[in-house]
């Protein structure tokens, strides 16, 4: 308790009493003044300290359960978490049979979904949403136009119209470049992993989002380093945690997500946006910025890339085209600081030579012909009435105690179950009410456990929406009752007329 006895809250500071103690506490785990796995004081003993409401204590111990500097057991208290281990072995215990088979196969990015299953897990659009006559159209136009020459291998760097496009395209999303920056790639997975193979080697450090991406973890893992994790809250990632690992572990990059992040759904502000191109640029950090969903900005307008802010060539900006257009095409691309282009080139050689030819000229033909902003606003519509069904659906029917917060557009949302409560048991639960979705666990490195999963509206109705968070809620509900530990109410206070 003695670490404890130096926090000082001050209570004629503005600052509420709840976000002092947060913060006094962030301190001693970012200084290590308490351990990884080390058990906070129990509620009521640290009230009694601080000489505070036991709410206090409450209401900061969820922020930094909601931020990942805790994680709580339930029935033993709140712990430290490990924020840098390097563990990634996870053990997914106490799940036994097909969901826990599931969960396996979700932390491999994998799912395999039962028939009558309401889909929330998968995060791949559903496929009559695919352009698919519009595609068939450009694909005979090109075999027409270049006949064998659509076979042939391809320069490694990409089919060069298709380069000298994206430039125009990119000028639509504000960002400036050139030809020599644009590298093809066959989908944002081998982005990342080109990217890894390219600058990293065994022990190096690089910073993660914490939650992030299960398929950046994996391309990091295989590369045998070691991830700094970065909580990520509302605004995006605190930048004072980042500037404290860039001093102490001279890290080679940060992987990030700026707009509408997998699994949280939530979106840097610019102003993070802005610190964190200051940061990169004055401790020289590459930053890569995974930009996989940025069209779908339903309520919001900021969302604009780091890359159209880099001054620096900070930013390697990695695009998918498979949310938005189709998965199955297997392309992207990278824009490439200009020196380290020759690195990115040979990764990207060694790793499939070039990306299919066809494919990338029926793409040049696709985006020339203007078919993509069509193509974008109709998916925009059908995903944004998806994502206010959700957004209504989750607000009219998770109990109390269930935390979500609105994302400003995106397919992800983010949802954590009352503290000490695990989403793989509730997973269990579920998927026996033929209702899928991925356990938070699955996008923290090393972590097996947590209270929060994600809900994705990729591949679901909106009268699915509707009836899947029902009968979720229920489950939610139930396993809240049956449970010996009363879930926490949210930390407001409420009328008692
Ligand atoms: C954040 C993020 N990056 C990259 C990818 C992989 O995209 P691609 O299909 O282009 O390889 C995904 C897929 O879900 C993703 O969510």
């Amino acid at each position: 308790m003695y670490k404890f006895k130096k926090i000082s809250i001050n209570r004629h500071c503005t600052e509420h009493l709840y976000m002092q103690l947060y913060n006094s506490i962030k301190d001693l785990i970012i200084n290590k003044d308490i351990k990884p796995h080390e058990k906070l004081p129990p509620i009521r003993k640290l009230a009694d300290l601080l000489d505070v409401n036991n709410i206090t204590v409450v209401k900061a111990y969820n922020l930094l359960e909601n931020n990942n500097y805790v994680y709580k057991k339930i029935g033993s208290g709140t712990f430290v978490s490990d924020i840098e281990d390097n563990s990634y072995l996870k053990g997914f215990d106490g799940l036994e049979g097909e969901a826990y088979e599931d969960i396996r196969l979700m932390d491999r990015g994998q799912i395999e979904v039962r028939e009558n299953v309401i889909n929330f897990a998968s995060a791949t659009p559903t496929p009559h949403l695919f352009p698919v006559s519009d595609f068939k159209e450009v694909l005979n136009e090109v075999l027409d136009r270049d006949k064998g020459l659509a076979f042939g291998y391809h320069d490694s760097k990409g089919y060069s119209p298709l380069r000298e496009y994206i430039v125009k395209y990119l000028e639509f999303y504000k960002i400036n470049t050139s030809i020599e920056s644009i590298q093809i790639i066959s989908g944002a997975q081998q982005g990342i992993d080109i990217i890894s193979k390219a600058l990293l080697k065994h022990g190096d450090s690089v910073i993660v989002e914490c939650p992030t991406y299960t398929g950046a973890i994996a391309a990091f893992e295989s590369r045998g380093v070691k991830m700094l994790k970065a909580p990520i809250t509302r605004d995006g990632i605190d930048l004072n945690i980042l500037e404290d690992y860039i001093e102490r572990y001279n890290p080679k990059l940060i992987y990030t997500m700026p707009n509408f992040q997998n699994p949280t759904g939530y979106s840097y502000s610019t102003n993070t946006k802005k610190g964190l191109l200051e940061l990169a640029s004055k401790k020289g950090l590459i930053i890569i910025e995974d930009d996989y969903l940025n069209d779908l900005n339903f309520y919001t307008d900021e969302n604009i890339t780091l890359k159209s802010m880099d001054k620096n060539e900070n930013v390697i900006y990695i695009k998918s085209f498979s949310k938005i257009f189709m998965p199955g095409l297997r392309l992207g691309f990278l824009i490439v600081p200009i020196n380290l282009n020759n690195e990115i080139l040979i990764a990207k050689q060694t790793s499939d030579i070039s990306t299919s030819s066809l494919i990338q000229r029926a793409f040049d033909l696709y985006l020339r012909k203007g078919i993509w902003k069509r193509h974008i606003t109709y998916m925009k519509k059908i995903y944004k009435e998806r994502f206010d069904t959700m957004v209504q659906s989750l607000e009219n029917n998770l109990p109390e105690e269930t935390t979500f917060l609105k994302p400003m557009g995106g397919i992800n949302f983010w949802i954590g179950l009352a503290p000490g409560f695990s989403a793989n048991e509730l997973y269990s639960q579920s998927i026996n009410k033929d209702i899928a979705f991925i356990p938070g666990g699955v996008f923290y490195p090393g972590n097996s456990e947590s209270n929060f999963f994600r809900l994705s509206i990729a591949d679901v109705y909106p009268d699915d929406i509707k009836k899947g968070i029902e009968i979720l809620s229920e489950a939610i509900i139930k396993y809240y009752e049956r449970s010996n530990i009363r879930p926490q109410r949210k930390s407001s206070y409420r009328p008692i007329l």
